[in-house]
């Protein structure tokens, strides 16, 4: 399937759309996703952060902005969420967090579709899309409605994601969207005060599959207790703890996105 957008925008002002994906879930998109975002704001860049798992929203609780519901100026446009200097968008800013959204594709299509054209990102240079696990019709919809520079796959070590990780990959070939790389997050766990790092997840076959393929792994991600913590309390965690080795991992990332030459 071609990408029948490359070259064109229906969002004029935004100058780079990059997805966060994987297959599988729980491996850390949403951290990737607005540590991600921080890191490119943190670099001067005007950035804006959607959230778009429709059916799990979680970056408004991740970014201390539970509860908040988005004014609509007089033209009708939605007005996003501005939160640690980055525009944020979600599906948790329009239902309660515990409401489930129980939606088929037109209803998913007409959501995704507003997401794009009735809010008002205004000038940006990325806009930072938090996928939802798998590779079922939100990317495909996401894919049709927008011109994507490029896809980060988030993966963790083991093989069960791996395969997961492979899917999507796959996906986004199919539909002629750039991968930038592999983030490979809770890599390794190093206690505090100890020199010595654990496997958390047995190391499966990734670093192989990404040389086979020749696909660039961007950065690995520690575990970090820390991160989770700060998830829990709304602060992006490269704010919270700038300092530890996750932090800099995560920058790494926002580093590699920023110089990337993407079309
Ligand atoms: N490097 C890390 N160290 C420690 N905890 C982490 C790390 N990355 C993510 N987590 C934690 O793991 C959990 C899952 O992360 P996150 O919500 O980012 O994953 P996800 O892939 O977006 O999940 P979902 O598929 O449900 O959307 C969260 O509690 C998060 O704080
Ligand atoms: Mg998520």
């Amino acid at each position: 399937m071609s990408n029948p957008f490359s070259g064109q925008s229906p969002i004029p002002g935004i100058k780079n759309v990059i997805l966060v994906g994987s297959g599988k879930g729980g491996v850390g998109k949403s951290s990737v996703s607005i540590n991600l975002a921080i890191s490119l704001k943190e670099k001067g860049m005007k950035v804006g952060l959607l959230d778009a798992d429709v059916y799990g929203p979680s970056v408004p609780r991740m970014m201390g902005a539970l509860n908040q519901k988005p004014a609509v100026n007089e033209n009708g446009k939605i007005i996003p969420i501005n939160k640690y200097g980055i525009k944020v968008m979600s599906m948790g800013f329009l239902v309660d967090e515990q409401q489930a959204v129980i939606w088929r594709g037109p209803m998913l299509f007409k959501a995704i579709d507003q997401f794009f054209k009735d809010v008002l990102w205004e000038e940006l240079d990325y806009l930072v899309i938090d996928l939802p696990p798998g590779t079922g019709d939100i990317c495909l919809t996401i894919a049709q409605k927008v011109p994507v520079s490029g896809a980060v796959v988030v993966c963790t070590p083991q093989n069960i994601a791996l395969v997961d990780a492979q899917k999507a990959i796959d996906m986004f070939k199919k539909i002629n969207i750039p991968i930038l790389g592999v983030v490979e997050n809770m890599s390794s766990f190093t206690p505090p005060g100890s020199e010595v790092s654990y496997d958390l997840f047995p190391k499966g076959q990734l670093n192989t599959y990404l040389s086979a393929h020749n696909i660039n792994k961007i950065t690995e991600i520690p575990f970090d207790p820390h991160v989770a913590v700060c998830s829990e309390s709304g602060i992006p965690f490269i704010q919270g703890k700038p300092e530890s080795p996750a932090a800099k991992a995560f920058q790494r990332l926002g580093g590699f996105v920023s110089e990337a030459q993407l079309t």
